[in-house]
């Protein structure tokens, strides 16, 4: 994982050595920023940026629930977005990070006030998680924030506290990632994907009011289960042991894009337990649609793509 040397920051270009934020900015003390996770795959001699307007709109969402007065438009977005790429020679798949935060140095935890700044950087990214023989995953102790606490579609710096605890906890347990629930024992999501699972054909997906993001991926996956494969989709709350029932169970998110999971707890998932341990017919349809769609391979979905040169 290499940062590329340029990064956007307040209004200007500089080496990403120089990008500072003070030490006294409320986002550092408090957690008040926004972010987005968006990536670019280079293929045939261009790059694809993957739904981007998607990610932007749920990132001036996320910042508007939090009451921050943001005005950056989707084409100023863009100009920035693509002036880095070009500075930065982006010739290769690449993971961006956009940000907007509260960069005021007051001391009182409150949004009101100036303009909040935003921030773009650019790393080179292969896989997020090792994901090729499936995934261990630990159901969490820690109970996933509710939306009246920290609204859950924002992306919400702050928010990611609960993440990061979940999902330590699940790896120094020796698992490789983490489920979170909700406080009546439904299941949520991951600690920075969202969860699937399949059982009888029919694909199941948390629905969103179970205090989980709004995920682009997950977006794509249920348009590319319904119209591609046919299958009947379901956004129901399921519990623990509903998880442990599955016949397959996945992931999705930007940065993981679409990973199967051999095992939750100590339970193998599969048909039957002997199964346990081998990726899953729908998931492996699935992830050959999605790696498709993301290099503009993918007939009919080329408008989830944007060109860079
Ligand atoms: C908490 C959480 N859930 C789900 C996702 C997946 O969302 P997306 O598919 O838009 O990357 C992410 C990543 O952004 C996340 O941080």
């Amino acid at each position: 994982m290499n940062t590329f040397p340029y990064a956007y920051i307040r209004g200007q270009t500089v080496k990403i050595k120089d990008a500072h934020i003070p030490i006294q900015s409320k986002v550092i003390h408090y957690g008040l920023g926004v972010y987005a996770g968006i990536r670019g795959h280079w293929h045939n001699g261009n790059l694809y940026l993957f739904r981007p307007k998607d990610h932007f709109e749920r990132m001036k969402n996320g910042v508007k629930m939090l009451g921050m007065p943001w005005t950056m438009s989707y084409a100023d977005f863009r100009k920035i977005l693509t002036g880095l790429i070009r500075k930065n020679k982006i010739r290769s798949d690449v993971y961006i990070r956009p940000l907007v935060y509260a960069g005021s140095t007051q001391i009182v935890p409150t949004l009101e006030g100036s303009e909040p700044d935003f921030a773009l950087y650019m790393i080179s990214f292969g896989h997020y998680m090792n994901t090729g023989g499936g995934l261990k995953l630990k159901v969490s102790k820690w109970v996933r924030v509710d939306d009246d606490m920290i609204p859950t579609k924002a992306k919400c710096t702050g928010l990611y506290a609960n993440s990061a605890l979940a999902k330590s906890e699940a790896v120094r347990a020796g698992f490789d990632e983490a489920v979170m629930l909700n406080r009546d024992g439904s299941v949520a999501e991951a600690s920075s994907s969202n969860l699937f699972g399949v059982k009888n054909g029919v694909l199941y997906a948390p629905p969103l009011s179970a205090n989980n993001l709004d995920g682009i991926t997950r977006r794509s996956i249920i348009e590319l289960a319904k119209k591609e494969l046919g299958l009947k989709v379901k956004e129901v709350r399921f519990k623990k042991a509903d998880l442990y029932k599955f016949d397959e169970v996945f992931l999705t998110g930007t940065a993981c894009k679409i990973v199967w999971v051999k095992q939750v707890d100590n339970k193998k998932i599969g048909p039957e337990s002997s199964l346990g341990g081998k990726m899953g017919p729908v998931v492996k349809q699935l992830k050959a649609l999605i790696d498709k769609a993301v290099i503009n391979e993918l007939p009919g979905y080329e408008k989830w793509c944007e060109k860079v040169y």
